[in-house]
């Protein structure tokens, strides 16, 4: 997915992804990443996620990397915060509250930037990107990150019914994807109520990654 495409969406405002509240699978399988009080964890693609300000809210340190200058600006906006900048190589820095955000492309963010990562929580990033850069993605993530525990969130439909984003990641990706460097436990399995885009059949997945002793 070219950066222009993201860059546009978020400048028109079409960002029917923006849940508008704490992802349900965070708050339900957070207890399983063992998190100490504190702990940083890492949102790759995060948008403007509540996700971030509910972290913040619990004692975590929620880290974040996003293209969109216009949605780190709300996301900080929206929880009332207004953020330090500072350069960090090719992107730049918010911090306030406990709270950072990488600007920029996630690809440019080494693990030196990012600084230590106790957990990652990925809802539509993986399945933001197309079929050809995920491998990348997910060993960008990986790599970064020391391979910390992940939470996954994904989505499993017809991709002939819909171009994406999102898209359809099944199981047996997942494993193409990390298995090599993570054991994959499928948490969760359920139904998108009324379906992705109101019209698409679809059912939600939930994987707990764990980097392989
Ligand atoms: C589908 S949205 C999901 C946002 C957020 N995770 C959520 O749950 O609301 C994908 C986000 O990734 C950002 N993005 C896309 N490509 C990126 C890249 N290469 N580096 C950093 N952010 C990127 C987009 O601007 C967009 O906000």
């Amino acid at each position: 997915m070219e950066r222009d495409f993201w860059h546009r969406r978020w400048h028109e405002g079409r960002i029917g992804f923006h849940e508008g509240r704490v992802n349900p699978m965070l708050a339900r399988y957070l207890d399983r990443l063992s998190l100490a009080p504190g702990a940083r964890i890492f949102l790759p693609l995060c948008g403007k996620s509540f996700d971030l300000g509910w972290l913040r809210a619990r004692g975590f340190h929620p880290v974040g990397a996003e293209l969109s200058g216009i949605a780190i600006g709300q996301l900080f906006d929206e929880m009332g915060l207004t953020p330090r900048v500072t350069a960090a190589g090719p992107l730049k820095r918010h911090a306030a509250g406990g709270v950072e955000v990488f600007e920029g492309d996630i690809f440019d963010l080494t693990a030196a930037t990012l600084g230590p990562v106790d957990a990652v929580f990925d809802r539509a990033a993986l399945v933001a990107l197309p079929e050809a850069m995920r491998a990348g993605y997910a060993a960008h993530v990986g790599t970064i990150t020391g391979r910390a525990p992940q939470l996954l969130v994904t989505f499993v439909y017809d991709q002939a019914a819909m171009e994406g984003p999102p898209f359809s990641v099944r199981g047996p990706e997942i494993a193409a994807l990390y298995g090599a460097d993570y054991t994959i436990e499928r948490l969760d399995d359920r139904e998108v109520p009324g379906g992705l885009k109101g019209v698409i059949p679809a059912r939600a997945e939930t994987w707990l990654m764990r980097a392989r002793a």
